[in-house]
Formats: C-alpha cells, sequence, structure tokens
C-alpha cells in the first residue's frame, strides 16, 4: 500500500473574461511552474469554463477552494504553499 499523497487538483478558469484578464498568461506560468519544479506528479491541471464569477477573476481552484484576482507575480508564491501541504 502506498501513503502517497493525492496530488494537488489545479483547475484554471478558461471563460473568456478569465482567460482574457490573466489566465491565458496564468496558464503559461503554472505548466512552467510544474516544469521547473518538476512537479507534474504532484499536481493534476485541468481547465473549465466560465462559473460565473467573472467579476471577481481571473479565477483558479486548488483543491477546491477558489481564488480569485489571480496575478502571475504571487502564482508561484501561491502553488508553493499549496504543494507544501502534498509533502
Ligand atoms: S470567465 Fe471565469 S468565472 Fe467567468
Amino acid at each position: 500500500m502506498s501513503n502517497k499523497k493525492k496530488p494537488l487538483e489545479l483547475a484554471i478558469c478558461m471563460g473568456s473574461s478569465c482567460f482574457s484578464r490573466g489566465n491565458k498568461n496564468n496558464i503559461k506560468v503554472i505548466k512552467a511552474y510544474i516544469a521547473r519544479h518538476g512537479v507534474c506528479d504532484k499536481v493534476t491541471l485541468k481547465g473549465h469554463l466560465c462559473e460565473g464569477l467573472c467579476k471577481e477573476g481571473p479565477n483558479i481552484t486548488l483543491d477546491g477552494e477558489v481564488f480569485h484576482a489571480i496575478e502571475a507575480s504571487t502564482l508561484p508564491a501561491l502553488l508553493d504553499e499549496h504543494l507544501k501541504r502534498q509533502d
């Protein structure tokens, strides 16, 4: 039996509002982060359509918790923090 933790579930909103207001670049930042840190087995990345929270976007969801107004500059620290919990 393995005691490996479940991967972090990262869902990024690819709806037109979130996408055009930052997630277009944020998805690149996330992919680069995963590659740089070699954590592809620790993160499940998926995109989803608009969830009606456009005003607070760009949004991403980490293990079911929604984070708003995501900026590329603060994204790596947010991922660091959440990935630490997976260790
Ligand atoms: S486009 Fe992301 S919540 Fe609407």
